[in-house]
């Protein structure tokens, strides 16, 4: 699929739900929020006939993301389902990480049992017998279903500036996720710090030393206009041009590295002297920011979204759930690539339509 100003989408940004486990400032409002009603999400087998169709399209890339994609039921089943989709190779799940090291049952690849309720009781007490006996770690269960690659948030290591920013004191959970998902093997975990003025500024050292000692690849993110809250404004914005500096005024300069991609819209650093490289993904001050975009995303409501910095978004839900061909939902992804626009209005005083948590960074 190749759109108007020729950007090849290969990437489908999926998210499976609108729910999390956190309320993080830039992302969600702390009022109370209204979750979607279940029928208005598409259910596992619709996000996985969409996901065919797009792989069919040219799509080879996956992530998966939310809300929180781990609070969802059952989703290490809906995770197994995804290798075996033609064309798809590379799986990736964007995690706050707060449940990674959380103990799920082991459930062999294929087994289409249903859900516990589903069970007679006599059976329900087998299962359990047999559940306690093989409990895993959901970033092992992640692993063994195939997928290659992590992103977990991680803005500090300051646990109350983290229970500050996300409106959970989880920290100690996610510095145990990471530990876990390191043990599980993954060939790619990345850590993703999002940058705040007055929030996080003394964490950029910290957090790259954490990041060496590990072995894992941190990028600093800047803020984006995708929050109702009034926690977005120009006073905490925070550019990656000055986060690089900060970390020049340590490590020396840094060297760049513009021949590294990882599929995304990140500029790479090598640290000089080191065989660590943190990224920065600049999506307000980069004016190329949208050159190389190869993504679409699928919200949990079943909408196509072209760009997360755009208002456009196409209902392929409603014309599914009609009826819709697979031939039918072909034509209906190609048509929304050909309205992706050539970069997003983020720096046009944009004025979001939806939270970040409902559409899934
Ligand atoms: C919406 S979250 C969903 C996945 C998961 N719950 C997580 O936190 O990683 C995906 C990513 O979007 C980032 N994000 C959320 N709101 C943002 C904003 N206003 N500006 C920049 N990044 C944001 C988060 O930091 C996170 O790395
Ligand atoms: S950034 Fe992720 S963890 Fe934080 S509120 Fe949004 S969806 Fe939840």
């Amino acid at each position: 699929m190749e759109d108007r100003y020729g950007h090849r989408i290969s990437y489908l940004r999926v998210s499976i739900t609108d729910r999390c486990n956190e309320r993080c400032t830039y992302c969600m409002p702390r009022e109370l929020q209204e979750w979607l009603a279940r029928e208005d999400v598409l259910t596992y087998e619709e996000t996985l006939r969409l996901i065919r169709i797009a792989a069919d399209l040219g799509v080879t890339k996956v992530r998966i993301t939310g809300g929180e994609p781990l609070t969802r039921r059952d989703v290490i089943g809906f995770f197994q389902q995804l290798p075996s989709i033609p064309g798809l190779n590379d799986i990736g799940i964007s995690t706050n990480g707060t449940l990674l090291a959380r103990a799920c049952s082991r459930r062999p690849v294929g087994d289409a049992r249903s859900a516990p309720e589903a069970l007679s009781h006599a059976s329900r007490s087998e299962a359990a017998t047999e559940e306690a006996a093989e409990q895993e770690t959901m970033a092992a269960a992640l692993r063994e279903a195939g997928v290659n690659s992590v992103n977990i948030s991680l803005d500090t290591l300051d646990r109350d500036a983290y229970a500050g920013t996300t409106g959970r004191d989880f920290l100690p959970q996610v510095l145990e996720g990471i530990d876990v998902a390191i043990s599980a093997g993954f060939p790619l975990i990345k850590l993703n710090c999002v940058l705040m003025r007055g929030r996080n500024e003394d964490q950029f050292i910290p957090l790259v030393e954490y990041a060496a000692a590990r072995g894992l690849m941190l990028r600093f993110i800047e803020l984006m206009p995708v929050s109702h809250s009034d926690v977005l404004d120009e006073s905490n914005f925070l550019p990656v041009a000055e986060a690089r500096r900060s970390l020049e005024s340590r490590y020396g300069p840094l060297i760049p590295e513009p021949a590294f991609r990882t599929n995304g819209p990140s500029s790479y650093y090598r640290i000089a002297g080191r065989n660590q490289r943190v990224g920065f993904i600049g999506a307000m001050t980069n004016l190329h920011f949208c050159e190389s975009c190869n993504k679409l995303r699928l919200t949990c409501d079943g909408k196509l979204r072209p760009c997360l910095g755009s208002y456009l978004e196409f209902d392929i839900m409603k014309v599914m759930r009609a009826g819709a061909t697979d031939a039918e939902l072909k034509r209906f992804f190609l048509d929304v690539v050909e309205r992706k626009p050539e970069q997003h209005d983020f720096r046009e005083n944009y004025q979001p339509g939806r939270m970040m948590v409902a559409i899934g960074g």
